[in-house]
């Protein structure tokens, strides 16, 4: 039966029910309609048991969606974790690579300033040896050429001309040094801009700059690094999530490169209300087979203790959650193109002015 018409009729069970006893009773009363009436009263009855039978069977049938429904629900509730598990275990894998990297980038410049500050305490102490020598001339009067003498050999042996101008280099070299490790942390910072994992206006070239820069020990033996940036306005997004896509992309280009090669990064204003990241390498590129699954979690062609196969299934979800998509245009033995498109203002979140950028 139409389950409209269904409906309907357990709508008008009551009714049926007086109606049959109606019947039934008008028989009784009227002999000559004695057959016909409890015809219909009968009909009537097995239509009432037909359907109520059917409405107990609905019912039990609903109770059971319902709880099927409520199972989903609380499936769906541990899929969430286990997928907030698995972004939890890619930050810490990519702060680990992170953290190599950047240990590595502090290294050199905290390791040359130690150095000089080594070579400086020396000059120093010759340098007191020199002006306790000066300061001894002409006590007593009568041994001042002796004296003059023992400090010209002194300034000799110590090389005084040499130390006189290293020192101001050795000043400058540490401070270019302690000056880097100064942009190194700023960067680290608007990687990662702590405490601000929240909507906001913000300049994707700033982001990918510093992103550059944390991954440079990453990037630099391998790739010459090309930036074709386009004009981009602000553009309103969880930021340092968006970094985490360009670390990946960027780090995923400079490892397909075996020897050297190029990585150009590319941004565009798409329309009135999109832009585009674009890195783009000169790598190994990427087999048809392949391509259909590089963005499922732990795939990886990597070898163990490498990749962990989850940096553009984390990519893919951090787009997905700015209402924008990741493109891929690959050529094996030519390379790989990774386009990642985002609104200047998803729909789904609710930007205030964009003069309220940082
Ligand atoms: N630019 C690229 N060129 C060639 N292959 C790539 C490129 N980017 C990704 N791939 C392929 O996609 C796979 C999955 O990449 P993904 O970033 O998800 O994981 P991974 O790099 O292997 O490991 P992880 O990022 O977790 O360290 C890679 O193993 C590689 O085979
Ligand atoms: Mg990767």
């Amino acid at each position: 039966m139409h389950p409209r018409a269904s409906t309907l009729l357990r709508r008008l069970l009551p009714a049926c029910a007086l109606l049959a006893i109606a019947v039934a009773w008008l028989a009784v009363r009227h002999a000559d309609a004695l057959p016909l009436g409890l015809a219909w009263a009968a009909a009537l009855l097995v239509l009432l048991v037909v359907e109520t039978r059917r409405g107990l069977a609905r019912t039990a049938h609903e109770r059971a969606l319902a709880e099927n429904l409520e199972a989903q629900r609380a499936l769906n509730r541990k899929l969430e974790e286990a997928h907030n598990l698995l972004l939890q275990s890619e930050k810490m894998a990519s702060i680990g690579q992170l953290a190599a990297g950047v240990a590595h980038e502090l290294n050199n410049p905290i390791g040359f300033v130690h150095s000089n500050l080594g070579t400086l305490d020396g000059y120093l102490h010759d340098l007191m040896a020199i002006i306790d020598a000066a300061e001894r001339i002409g006590e007593p009067p009568s041994e001042i050429a002796a004296q003059r003498a023992a400090l010209a050999k002194l300034k000799a042996d110590l090389d005084f001309a040499y130390l006189r101008e290293d020192i101001f280099n050795l000043v400058g070299e540490s401070r270019e040094g302690l000056a880097r490790v100064k942009r190194i942390v700023q960067d680290l910072k608007n990687f990662s801009r702590v405490g601000e994992n929240e909507w906001q206006w913000a300049d994707l070239h700033q982001g990918i700059d510093s992103t550059l820069n944390i991954v440079w020990n990453e990037l630099k033996y391998k790739c010459t690094v090309i930036k074709d940036y386009g004009e981009l306005p602000p553009v309103y997004c969880l930021i340092s999530q968006l970094n985490q896509v360009f670390m990946n992309l960027l780090v995923n280009a400079s490892q397909a490169i075996e020897t050297r090669g190029e990585v150009v990064i590319r941004t565009r204003r798409v329309g009135d209300d999109m832009v585009s990241v674009e890195v783009a390498d000169t790598g190994t590129g990427i087999s048809e087979d392949n391509l259909k699954r590089i963005f499922d979690p732990f795939f990886t062609t990597k070898p163990v203790g490498t990749g962990t196969g989850l940096g553009l299934s984390l990519a893919y979800s951090i787009v997905e959650r700015h209402h924008g998509r990741i493109e891929v245009d690959s050529k094996p033995g030519e390379g790989t193109t990774f386009r990642v498109l985002l609104p200047v203002a998803p729909a789904a979140a609710t930007p205030p002015p964009a003069e309220a950028v940082s």
